[in-house]
């Protein structure tokens, strides 16, 4: 039978390739371009070259951003306080491409390099079923015909050698990555002590604040319903670039976050197999976009409608993303739930990036008009009367009495 195998030009899925091969099966050599730095020629050849009957690539990256970045750019998604999910986001979409691609090509059955400690294997396997129910999975790192054999690295490179599978001459860098256009992840290897802080030259995207520009670069988002629909910035000779189509907006972001050494973090986090596990991400345009969208939601979104959202919207979107939940009706329902707290977050904002730090310079709607300078202002008697208040107060302080007397009574402080 013909399987579909994610391939990745590396090692690991390259022995994977062969693997299957050695079993009997004819091999789909799928690829996913998602906005990563790759030589996709040298990755058709060597696939090719192994013996993949076909190498299909399919280019992801304008759906990537209009159907699952922006998305979470609307509901502010993020994992555990800081990771902004840049690898869980574009596990949906690449899961799609592949099962698509393995219709079309009559595969019964899709593999993947997932290792069998990991978050990957969950988004992978999840999106497969629910997207072709009747799809056999090939998981090699789960399969103890090929985990047993290839027990280690030297096995993997012996095994290279057999078949004539070039192995990259350079050092492998010692830690594991999952790059795409919304970041880069690090884990593993040398990581794996959480106290060891990583070498300056791991970090790849994103300069480091102390060697960015002395110069701050400023840029303005403009926001339709809390997506990203504009994004203006004076560039290197100080003429003004507008960009407009949503891939374009990403990227822009992207790129003046990198420069500006914008989006650089280093966690422990949980994984959904209940490991910990160390990693260290460049998540520069996601730093940037959610940052303005926070922002701006401040002037516009409804105080009790935000309190909600930040309640349940946006942590059970964030944990589902996390976990691989994307294809089931819980996440259709909390999906369901964005737009309605998006219609008035409709404006700009104008942000400063100056050596890793993203400053809001101010911000402004045409048709929002919730934020009242006149009725919040320390220098004018309008809106309400003080004596209003007076009566707020006191209707709040029925409870706080009872409460501090009550205390008082026990003897409690
Ligand atoms: N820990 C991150 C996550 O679960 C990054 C995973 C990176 N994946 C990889 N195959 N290297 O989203
Ligand atoms: C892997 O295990 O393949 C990468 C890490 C992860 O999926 O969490």
């Amino acid at each position: 039978g013909k399987v579909c195998l994610a391939y990745s030009g590396g090692l690991d899925t390259s022995i994977i390739l062969a693997w299957l091969l050695d079993e009997g099966y004819e091999v789909v050599a799928f690829m996913a371009n998602v906005g990563q730095e790759e030589d996709f020629e040298a990755a058709e050849k060597k696939a090719l070259a192994i013996g993949a009957t076909k190498y299909i690539c399919v280019d992801c990256r304008e759906d990537f951003v209009k159907d699952v970045l922006f998305p979470a750019v609307q509901v502010n998604a993020v994992y555990e306080d800081v990771y902004l999910m840049g690898t869980s986001l574009a596990r949906p979409v690449i899961a799609k491409a592949q099962i698509d691609v393995a219709e079309q090509e009559g595969c019964f059955a899709v593999s993947h390099g997932c290792t069998g400690k990991g978050n990957d294997q969950i988004r992978f396997e999840l999106g497969f079923y629910a997207l072709k129910p009747d799809v056999h999975v090939i998981a090699p790192w789960r399969d103890p015909a090929f985990f047993e054999r290839f027990a280690g690295r030297k096995d993997l490179l012996d095994y290279a050698a057999q078949k004539g599978i070039p192995v990259a001459q350079t050092k492998a860098k010692p830690w594991s990555t999952d790059e795409n256009q919304a970041h880069i992840s690090y884990e593993a290897g040398i990581l794996e002590d959480p106290d060891t802080t990583p070498p300056k030259d791991m970090w790849k995207l994103i300069t480091d604040p102390e060697d960015a520009p002395d110069k701050p670069q400023d840029l303005t988002i403009t926001f339709e319903k809390g997506i990203p629909v504009k994004l203006v910035y004076p560039d290197a000779n100080g003429k003004t670039v507008e960009v407009t189509k949503p891939l374009d907006v990403f990227l822009a972001a992207s790129n003046l976050g990198r420069l500006n050494g914008v989006g650089r973090i280093d966690i422990v986090e949980d994984r959904y197999i209940n490991l910990k596990s160390r990693g260290c991400y460049e998540q520069a345009p996601l730093t940037i976009l959610r940052r303005a969208h926070v922002d701006l939601e401040g002037l516009v979104l409804d105080k009790e409608v935000r309190y909600l959202r930040d309640q349940f919207v946006t942590p059970s979107y964030s944990r589902l993303m996390y976990n691989g939940s994307y294809f089931t009706p819980e996440f259709d329902y909390i999906k369901a739930m964005i737009a309605p707290s998006q219609t008035c977050v409709n404006g700009q904002v104008r942000l400063r990036l100056y050596k890793g730090n993203v400053i809001v310079l101010g911000r402004s709607s045409e048709t929002e008009n919730l934020y009242d300078a006149t009725e919040s202002s320390m220098d004018e008697l309008t809106g309400f009367l003080p004596t209003d208040t007076s009566g707020f107060i006191a209707i709040q302080a029925i409870r706080v009495k009872k409460y501090g007397e009550s205390k008082k009574a026990k003897g409690e402080k």
